[in-house]
């Protein structure tokens, strides 16, 4: 069994999650903490970002979803909005080639009809010229919130049962989720949340109904590869049951 060695850990690389999701919480006091302003906390969350990318490609993590930007953080002061938004424009914008290059795809989930013209075009230019990567799928959650994605997909499939494209009678869970902006995604095994809070903030809440949640104190600036090796090797001492008992998991019964 092949294993990474990380500290005093021991990762093993056959029980690797396949998805991680992430929420990135503390830029903000991160920053206060070293007299800095927020701006600058968010700009040092972006260092984070590529680390644990570039971690996650090298373990073999399938599919990484982080958490950039969410529908209620259109209610911050004006300025970090436009802080937030020009710095994830400017990613997008300069990263395309540094994701082929490392064979990841990009793709979004969330409300981007509300971002300007010129950024859904960055997006969308960025997705097409990763669409043919095979490595990691970095799912990047921009403009999203849960219970936005979960009324959207209540509507399309209204919708398609008013047009005869859906019979009532068949709709089922996985029908549900093929209508969610996580469609053909595997629900995540690992749920991250960095900044010490306890709570979900309105991300994945139908995808995470049998997640691994894992909060870590530390903030999202200083939240490093061995924190996030940490979490997965947290993860690999878990039994994960889905509402069975322990001894059908180990095949006992
Ligand atoms: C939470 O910290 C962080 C955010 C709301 C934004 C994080 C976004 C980035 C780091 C940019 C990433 C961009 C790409 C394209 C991957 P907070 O401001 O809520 O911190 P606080 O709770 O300490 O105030």
């Amino acid at each position: 069994m092949l294993k990474i060695k990380s500290n005093k850990i021991l990762i093993d690389t056959m029980r690797i999650p396949k998805h991680i999701a992430i929420i990135m919480d503390g830029n903000g006091r991160w920053a206060k903490k070293n007299g800095m302003n927020r701006h600058q906390g968010h700009k040092e969350g972006v260092i984070s970002v590529h680390e644990i990318i570039k971690a996650a490609c090298e373990i073999g993590v399938k599919y990484l979803t982080i958490y950039a930007f969410s529908i209620e953080n259109w209610n911050r002061p004006v300025e970090e909005v436009n802080i937030l938004m020009n710095l994830i424009t400017t990613i997008i914008k300069h990263e395309a080639d540094e994701l082929i290059k490392n064979n990841i795809r990009l793709q979004i989930i969330g409300d981007i009809s509300r971002l300007s013209q010129t950024f859904q075009n960055n997006v969308n230019d960025c997705i097409k010229k990763t669409a043919k990567n095979n490595g990691l799928i970095l799912l990047l959650a921009l403009s999203y919130s849960s219970r936005w994605e979960i009324i959207e997909a209540v509507r399309h499939i209204v919708n398609d049962v008013k047009n005869n494209q859906l019979n009532v009678k068949d709709i089922n869970e996985n029908v549900f989720s093929s209508y969610l902006a996580t469609k053909n995604i595997p629900d995540p095994d690992l749920l991250i949340r960095t900044g010490g809070e306890c709570r979900i903030s309105n991300y994945l809440l139908w995808q995470i109904a049998y997640t691994e949640l894992y909060f870590s104190n530390v903030y999202w600036p200083e939240f490093g590869k061995e924190n996030f090796y940490e979490a997965i090797y947290n993860f690999q001492r878990r039994e994960r049951r889905f509402g069975k008992t322990s001894d059908q998991i180990q095949n006992k019964h």
